[in-house]
């Protein structure tokens, strides 16, 4: 490298300074393209052009009310922002090089349309309340619909848990068989999971639900404004009460994007399972041919692909959370450039569990269970030793006794004295009776206590979750914008 190369930058091109930028009054010389390259937001903050374009219309119809646009100005600047709007939905929007982001872009274009009105729509306003606003409608919309989603996920886990019936497979803990538990009480695990989700989204939205529309750059404004009207108009359920919390505050995008993380780990459990389960060696489910993958050396094989991505996509997930913590860690009040980098980790997230979602709801509902694997799984006679001991317990046996006294008997199987069912009818303490529930298919119907694992719990399980279900839709109806 010559002397020449390591001060490249020093020979930047530089756009001329009028025309390219919103704050060329103060500059002699235009921006490089460097600094262009590095600052410019607009290839990722484009999504938000809807909103952009809402809050900008909300803003113009305050400054009207409050006297600081006459009606022609206001009328000229909406039908701009219409047009503007239309450009955007059909795709026929021309950027231009200076357009650092979709702010700038719009504010330009409607300028131009507008001719001379366009240049009071940025009246009292900052881009830095501006984007906080736009960000914060964007979050309502997509996380409403991540809340949709998962509710239809739930659904899915609902349904495959009613078709399964009575079938059974082993539950586990540390991955070694424990004791038997209903397929359909395995599905909902993961529904259940999934319903705090949609809460925490919930709880998310709630909170995230505040106009920062008229904090300015940081201090308000000493013009009439009316933040509480643009609130309104939006539909935020209120406005700002601090200027500078208002376009600093990105404690809703870290709060969203953890959420989308804990989504991320939930789906992650749940592929790593499916992984395990569609296995030859566990070969409890058969994957639909739409949601598998074939090998392209290996003519035999049919794999999990979703159930992979799901665990393996987890990952990124929690990165844009620890990045966006660490970038928001340390900055000082109000605005900081820093805080562009809140958008993608966030626009990340919500698109990676949106696509995660929706497959694997697709693989789960239309998958196959071998039942008759996982029963067979399930019936290993050691797996009885806890009904076994609650025999025992019945009789009035102390546990910690009941325990020692099936440990000997599973001990005496496993060293080929036996089968358990011989060895527990030959035992006076437990007998005939207590042999039966060693016989397949009988321990899973045992657990009868509230949220357990058998038929009579999991029946009045089906109906809580059914409650759940529609608490949710209707939460989410009050939420979510229909249309
Ligand atoms: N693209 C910027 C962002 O996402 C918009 C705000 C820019 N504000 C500023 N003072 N430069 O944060």
């Amino acid at each position: 490298m010559d002397l020449d190369d390591e001060h490249e930058f020093a020979r930047d091109a530089h756009l001329p300074p009028q025309a390219t930028t919103l704050w060329h009054g103060r500059f002699t010389g235009g921006p490089s393209e460097s600094l262009l390259a590095y600052t410019v937001s607009l290839p990722y903050d484009q999504r938000m052009w809807s909103d952009d374009i809402a809050g900008s219309c909300a803003h113009v119809r305050m400054l009207a009310r409050v006297g600081l646009l006459d009606g022609a100005e206001r009328d000229a600047i909406l039908a701009a922002l219409d047009a503007v709007g239309a450009e955007m939905a059909s795709g026929s929007f021309a950027f231009v090089e200076s357009d650092e982001d979709i702010h700038t872009a719009i504010e330009r274009r409607v300028t131009e349309i507008a001719g001379a009105a366009g240049g009071k729509l940025h009246t009292a306003r900052s881009r830095n309340d501006q984007v906080a606003t736009a960000l914060r409608l964007w979050c309502k919309r997509e996380l409403g619909d991540v809340a949709v989603r998962l509710v239809e996920m739930q659904e899915a886990l609902l349904d495959q848990a009613i078709g399964a019936g009575d079938a059974y497979l082993p539950g586990y803990t540390h991955l070694q068989r424990a004791q038997p538990v209903l397929l359909s009480h395995h599905l909902m695990a993961h529904g259940w999971a999934l319903g705090r989700d949609v809460s925490r989204l919930v709880d998310a939205l709630r909170r995230l639900d505040v106009s920062p529309l008229g904090a300015g750059a940081l201090a308000g404004s000493s013009l009439p404004i009316d933040p509480v009207g643009t609130a309104r108009d939006l539909g935020f359920a209120k406005a700002f009460d601090n200027s500078l919390d208002a376009v600093s505050d990105r404690d809703f995008v870290a709060e969203a994007v953890f959420d989308l993380a804990m989504i991320g780990i939930h789906l992650s459990r749940i592929g790593e399972e499916w992984v395990l389960w569609t296995s030859g060696e566990f070969g409890f489910a058969r994957l639909d041919d739409g949601y598998a993958t074939g090998s392209s050396m290996l003519p035999q094989k049919k794999n999990p692909d979703i159930a992979e991505l799901a665990r393996g996509k987890s990952g990124r997930l929690i990165g844009n959370l620890t990045g966006l913590l660490s970038t928001l860690k340390g900055l000082p009040m109000a605005y900081n450039r820093d805080l562009q980098e809140d958008k993608e980790p966030l626009f990340d997230s919500v698109e990676q569990v949106t696509l995660a979602v929706a497959a694997l709801t697709g693989m789960i509902a239309t998958a196959t269970f071998d039942t008759g694997r996982m029963a067979a799984a399930a019936d290993e006679e050691s797996m009885a030793a806890t009904d076994l001991a609650e025999f025992l317990v019945r009789g009035g046996t102390p546990f910690r006794e009941a325990h020692a006294i099936v440990g000997a008997h599973v001990q005496a199987n496993l060293a080929g004295k036996g089968s358990l069912a011989d060895l527990v009818r030959a035992d006076e303490r437990l007998g005939a009776e207590a042999a039966e529930l060693v016989r397949p298919g009988v321990g899973v119907r045992m657990r009868s206590s509230r949220g357990g694992a058998g038929p009579a719990a999991r029946d009045a399980q089906i109906e809580s979750y059914r409650a759940m279900l529609a608490d949710e839709i209707g939460t989410l109806r009050t939420l979510v914008d229909p249309g």
